[in-house]
């Protein structure tokens, strides 16, 4: 690997007293879709026009006011998606159409031209200005570039004032604007704006993209913050950023921009877009709601979204996007599992409602998604396995039995060499505890009381496939039949712990108990469970899969 073919392909940024690294994300910017142009430019198969507007109609769904639609004069395809939009009424009035154009005379009429009749539009006229892309590509010296640029913005505005009748506005974007030299995109901006003259009711957009990421991204918010500081006019500009992801910072690149003074984000949904993608809208919107901010864009439904996503772009969400993948909400390690856990149980309680998780920087229910199915693997402790017996079946076991049944599973999980599903668990925790019928299984029990208060219990029993009966006295039900089988079984062994709940889960009201034996003197506890719609039931139940467990050890 010869790193040393390689530089640095930004130029220094000459910015004195930087302010950005001091400030920080307050507000919402103006998000600007370029999924149907940016976005639809990298897919295999490209949308069809219907495609296109049943995307359009769900941009506009998710609260986008600004979208660009594509670059009309590229193809046919695009040239007629934008006259259906405009000639159906299919564009709402508070939404606004972004077409791009080269700064070339025929692509600029042609835009031109598919914007008739359109109420609001953005046209966005591009050139790019790289000491590269001069060099290599354009054969251009920094004069010829520049006059391109301010020719082009003429163009657009004589044919604009001349032809169209709506709101339109304007957006320059020097193309290739982090490999360019800062001052020299301050010279040609400010060349643009001299023509495209910005007002307080018409504000200029200037889009400073990142073409292609070649510096951290804090060099990134270097070069905004030096536009922001450099171009004439400010205030009545809009100074927008379009972030791809070639070092995987786009998001980064776009946060640190807002800092910077960036006003308005050009992206698409889950970041798809040229090679490695464009800035991802969602996970910047997410990052800033979990920060207390309205993101103030509908995306409270997911899994609607990715549904939709998918279907027209083909192409899958990453089971690890941030926010979106399939994982985001699903804990391994233990100790995650049980930080989780104990952090929603106390939501939950916590009557200021705010959210305070280790684990998880947003409830995933605000985008309707649920903090489950947790997948249990044998790194997984008795936190998650706590949280599926009770949350999805309603089991709340004393401490000592989970540490137990929470090794057992991890066994099972690691035997199977991948992760146990909720079933499997629930399966596995009523084979191993819940009313074992093996080697004793009660056919039949019937207590009552006798003169001196006392409880006798006699009962049926089936140990080994033969059948008995037993009786036994005591201070109630349980304590008659720990007698009773004492003597059947010639086993000393006492009760430890007891616990009983109804099960809030069962649809029919069922109670469970859960039984802790130990032998007399021994130290091992042997558990069972019982559960049935009798207590009484429930707690013989319980007893005897205890005794059946310590029969079989
Ligand atoms: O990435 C880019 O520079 C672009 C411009 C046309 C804005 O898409
Ligand atoms: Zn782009």
């Amino acid at each position: 690997m010869n790193y040393k073919k390689y530089r640095k392909m930004y130029h220094p940024v000459p910015l004195e007293n930087r302010e950005w690294p001091d400030k920080e994300i307050t507000h919402a910017p103006v998000w600007c879709s370029v999924d149907l142009r940016d976005g639809n430019q990298a897919l295999y198969s490209p949308m069809t026009i219907d495609e296109k507007i049943e995307f359009f109609t769900f941009l506009v769904k998710l609260g986008f006011k600004e979208i660009e639609v594509g670059f009309p004069a590229a193809s046919n395809t695009e040239f007629d998606f934008v006259r259906r939009l405009i000639d159906e009424n299919l564009i709402p009035d508070d939404v606004t159409i972004q077409v791009l154009t080269q700064a070339r005379e025929h692509i600029i009429a042609k835009t031109i031209e598919a914007l008739k009749g359109a109420k609001n539009a953005i046209v966005h006229l591009y050139n790019s200005t790289s000491t590269l892309q001069r060099r290599v590509v354009f054969h251009k010296n920094k004069e010829e570039i520049k006059q391109l640029a301010v020719d082009g913005a003429k163009l657009v505005t004589s044919l604009v004032e001349g032809q169209l009748e709506g709101n339109i506005r304007y957006e320059y974007s020097p193309e290739s604007f982090t490999c360019t030299e800062p001052e020299y995109a301050v010279e040609i901006t400010n060349a643009v704006l001299d023509v495209f003259k910005p007002t307080p009711d018409r504000k200029v957009i200037i889009n400073l993209p990142s073409t292609i990421e070649v510096a951290t991204a804090n060099v990134y918010a270097d070069q905004i913050e030096y536009m922001c500081k450099h171009l004439n006019d400010r205030e009545n500009l809009v100074i927008s950023v379009h972030a791809h992801n070639d070092r995987g910072t786009g998001v980064a690149s776009s946060e640190l921009a807002l800092l910077a003074g960036a006003d308005r984000i050009e992206g698409t949904l889950f970041g798809n877009g040229e090679r490695t993608g464009n800035t991802d809208i969602i996970t910047v919107a997410l990052n800033m709601f979990c920060q207390g901010i309205d993101p103030k864009l509908n995306i409270e439904h997911i899994d609607e979204i990715i549904e939709v996503f998918e279907k027209y772009n083909k192409l899958p969400i990453n089971p690890r996007h941030p926010y979106a993948g399939e994982m985001a909400y699903v804990a391994f390690s233990g100790s995650h599992q049980d930080a989780i856990k104990k952090s929603m149980d106390e939501y939950e309680h916590d009557e200021s409602h705010m959210w305070a998780n280790p684990y998880l920087t947003i409830d995933p229910t605000d985008i309707g998604r649920k903090y489950e199915p947790i997948l249990i693997n044998s790194q997984s402790g008795k936190g998650g396995v706590s949280y599926i017996l009770e949350k999805k079946y309603g089991y709340v076991l004393p401490k000592k039995m989970l540490i137990e049944f929470s090794a057992l599973i991890n066994d099972m999980s690691d035997e199977k060499q991948t992760v146990l599903t909720n079933h499997e668990i629930h399966q596995a925790f009523k084979d191993t505890y819940v009313n074992v019928g093996k080697p004793i299984k009660t056919r039949f029990y019937r207590s009552s009381e006798s003169e001196d208060a006392s409880t006798i219990l006699t009962a049926t029993l089936e140990y080994n496939g033969k059948v008995s009966s037993i009786e036994g006295i005591g201070n109630g039900p349980l304590d008659a039949l720990c007698n009773g089988l004492r003597r059947f079984l010639n086993l000393d062994f006492e009760i430890s712990d007891y616990t009983e709940h109804a099960l809030a889960r069962s649809s029919d009201s069922k109670a469970a108990t859960y039984i802790g034996i130990k032998e007399h003197g021994g130290k091992r506890i042997y558990w069972g469970a019982g559960v049935d719609h009798n207590i009484n039931t429930a707690s013989i139940y319980a007893l005897i899969s205890a005794v059946n467990r310590m029969l079989s050890r």
